[in-house]
């Protein structure tokens, strides 16, 4: 089939709930919705949009697609609903063989897969030290509802495979549980799906977009160079976005350069059918500002305050608090759909919102040295993807 008749094909990690669903729902409207500036970049009258949404269970795909469904009832242009594919894929990032599967399953539907959003996120939290909250709360509140520091976590949390034992030589080596979820699931799939991600050379194609969610609350006191997976970590949530920065900015560097070119390399040239002459994708970054999602598990009370502290933080002035997933799905549907790519990339972008003022995408500090730590940190993860690579063939 000639590239340019293929469907555009989005795959979203974590797509029952929260941000993920949102980026589903709002990808959706905002491609059919072409307006005047040339957004989005890629909508045509008769294109067809893939939306794959990647869950841990058919259930939950089943369930998100049928909310999406409802949702876009009264959102679509006239002949877009028809234009519109709803697929799914079963993925466990914290799981090997789960990757491997879907992977499998990915090259085998779809030829290219233009947009990925790397969503899917867990924190490992434990419980709230609420001395520590009412001091943060009554100094900067604010900061508080936005950077808690009094989230406790998991400390060396690990994922499953490891923690139910097993001889270590067979296994891939150990991952921390907020690193595997994170990042390297991501990463090593991401690996594993790239003959689908080049694009041919020839105009008018672009790279595929890999779209990562960061967060707000990266911040380099958090993160260790020596300990990329956080194991050791009092803030393994925020340690693995702080990587993700690194990570996704870093691309763009020098100094990363040789490392990226092999991630980017597609590992199966030979059963691939794609021209030789082909474009990687490339990396972008997003964060939603803060929303409300279940991402960390608090009681009904809990979440009614954590919302109200919310509001009250928009009422005073806070650009970051969105709320509405929807509206934090912004920046990363704007990323993805974009016709200013060359623009954007190499930057941080957060979706933003004031009251009364409607949405934005701003441009995020990031306060990580990235240079210093790119080569480091690009090494690092080939070097583990490799490991699992080799670990994993074994196994077969
Ligand atoms: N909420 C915020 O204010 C905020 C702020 C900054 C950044 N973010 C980022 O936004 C993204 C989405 O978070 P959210 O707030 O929407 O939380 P959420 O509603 O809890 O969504 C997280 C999603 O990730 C999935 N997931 C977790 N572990 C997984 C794994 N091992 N394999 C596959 N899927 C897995 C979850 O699936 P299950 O339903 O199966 O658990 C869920 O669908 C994350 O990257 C988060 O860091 C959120």
């Amino acid at each position: 089939m000639d590239s340019h008749c293929l469907p555009t094909v989005a795959l979203i990690t974590g797509a029952n709930s929260g941000l993920g669903y949102a980026i589903a729902c709002r990808l959706i409207v905002e491609f059919f919705t072409p307006r005047t500036d040339g957004y989005p970049a890629v909508a045509s009258d008769s294109g067809t949009l893939v939306v794959c949404l990647a869950t841990r269970s058919v259930e939950k795909a089943q369930s998100a697609i049928a909310g999406i469904n409802t949702f876009l009832t009264s959102r679509l242009p006239e002949g877009a609903r028809s234009r519109l594919e709803l697929a799914h894929v079963t993925i466990d990032l914290s799981s090997p063989k789960s990757i491997i599967a879907a992977a499998a399953e990915l090259r085998n539907k779809y030829r290219r897969i233009h947009y990925v959003f790397c969503n899917a996120a867990v924190v490992p939290f434990v419980r709230i030290d609420w001395a520590m909250a009412a001091r943060q709360m009554a100094t900067n509140f604010i900061e508080a509802m936005t950077v808690p520091r009094y989230k406790i976590q998991g400390v060396g949390w690990l994922t499953e495979i490891h923690s139910h034992g097993g001889h270590a030589a067979e296994l891939p080596p150990e991952l921390g549980a907020a690193f595997a979820a994170n990042i390297f699931g991501h990463y090593y799939l991401l690996h594993e799906i790239m003959e689908t991600l080049h694009a041919p050379a020839a105009a008018p194609e672009t790279p595929s977009r890999i779209v990562w969610v960061g967060s707000i609350e990266s911040d380099p006191l958090t993160f260790d160079i020596d300990d990329i997976q956080g194991t050791k970590s009092t803030q393994p949530y925020e340690s693995s976005k702080t990587l993700t920065d690194i990570l996704v900015l870093g691309s763009y560097l020098p100094e990363a350069q040789e490392y990226f070119r092999s991630y980017t390399t597609i590992p199966r040239p030979s059963e691939s059918a794609l021209p030789t002459d082909t474009i990687p994708p490339i990396f972008l970054i997003a964060h939603p500002g803060i929303v409300s999602t279940t991402i960390v598990a608090i009681p009904w009370w809990q979440t009614y305050a954590k919302n109200v502290g919310f509001w009250l933080c928009r009422a005073f002035g806070s650009p970051w608090h969105c709320i509405d997933p929807f509206v934090g799905a912004n920046a990363p549907v704007w990323l993805a759909l974009s016709p200013h790519v060359d623009l954007i990339k190499g930057k941080k972008w957060g979706s933003a919102c004031l009251w009364g003022n409607g949405e934005m995408v701003l441009e995020t500090q990031v306060d990580s040295d990235v240079a210093a730590h790119s080569a480091q940190l690009w090494s690092q993860m080939e070097t583990l993807r490799k490991l699992w690579k080799t670990r994993l063939e074994s196994q077969r």
